[in-house]
């Protein structure tokens, strides 16, 4: 709109998706680092694109954090539709339960009178409970909705933020700061140029899962969190809309 094109966003839009190789980028004004309106503002662009999508699009997974959680609280009460259905897209107790995919998802479905499915499991399972919890029926039914996703909105963290956020264990914490992990989304860590250096060992989405969705939204802003989104669009497919802000777009500029 007008005040984009006046502010110059518009143009960084342009700049800033061809750059990151994706089909749509939108930038709020200002900082969300230094001024916590900003994360609503990026929560109230993604509500708006995301109901849009809701006629077309009923299956949709959805991450953990504040940002997804500003979401959560913008999207529009009015906007019912029975035949949604959220999903957590990963097990998660290993943080704030306002933050965790599980919280998130409901509170989508509670929004919209959509359905929704949770998954609770503890973040750090060991080698042998994973397996064991794989082959549950619930676990592989969880699986096969993933298979099904067709939207995924998640946000972005920073790797060694999030790791220590998580409670890791000495021996996670080592294996992100030894594959240089930068960014961290949907329980996968990416090095600075998107390898896979490390996934959190619990059930959730695949990243296979996440690139054949045909809409993708991604959520993240503010100056620090710059070389993380970097990281991470390496590898993120080009049907994802990444909704940001001035304070991390301007950064990512810098840096590039
Ligand atoms: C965490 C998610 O809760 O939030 C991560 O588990 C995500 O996958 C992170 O990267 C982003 O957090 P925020 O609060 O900065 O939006």
């Amino acid at each position: 709109d007008f005040m984009r094109e006046m502010s110059g966003l518009s143009n960084m839009e342009k700049e800033l998706k061809s750059l990151l190789g994706i089909s749509r980028v939108l930038i709020v004004p200002q900082n969300s680092d230094d001024i916590p309106a900003v994360k609503s503002n990026i929560g109230k662009e993604a509500a708006r694109l995301l109901e849009a999508k809701f006629p077309l699009y009923k299956k949709i997974a959805v991450t953990g954090g504040s940002t997804m959680a500003a979401i959560s609280k913008e999207i529009a009460s009015d906007k019912r539709d029975s035949s949604l259905q959220f999903i957590a897209a990963r097990g998660g107790l290993g943080e704030d339960v306002l933050h965790q995919a599980n919280t998130i998802a409901s509170l989508f479905a509670e929004k919209t009178s959509g359905a929704v499915k949770t998954l609770y499991l503890p973040d750090h399972l060991s080698a042998e409970a994973y397996e064991m919890m794989m082959r549950e029926p619930v676990i592989k039914e969880m699986m096969e909705l993933y298979d099904q996703t067709q939207v995924v909105v998640h946000g972005i963290g920073n790797a060694e933020e999030i790791a220590l956020q998580r409670k890791s264990s000495f021996e996670e914490v080592e294996k992100i700061r030894a594959g240089e992990a930068v960014s961290e989304a949907f329980g996968y860590y990416f090095d600075k140029n998107g390898n896979v250096v490390y996934r959190i060992r619990t059930a959730g989405i695949q990243i296979e899962q996440v690139q054949k969705a045909p809409f993708i939204l991604a959520v993240a802003g503010g100056r620090s969190k710059a070389k993380a989104i970097l990281s991470y669009f390496k590898i993120a497919p080009e049907q994802t809309v990444l909704i940001t802000d001035e304070g991390a777009a301007r950064k990512i500029i810098e840096l590039t």
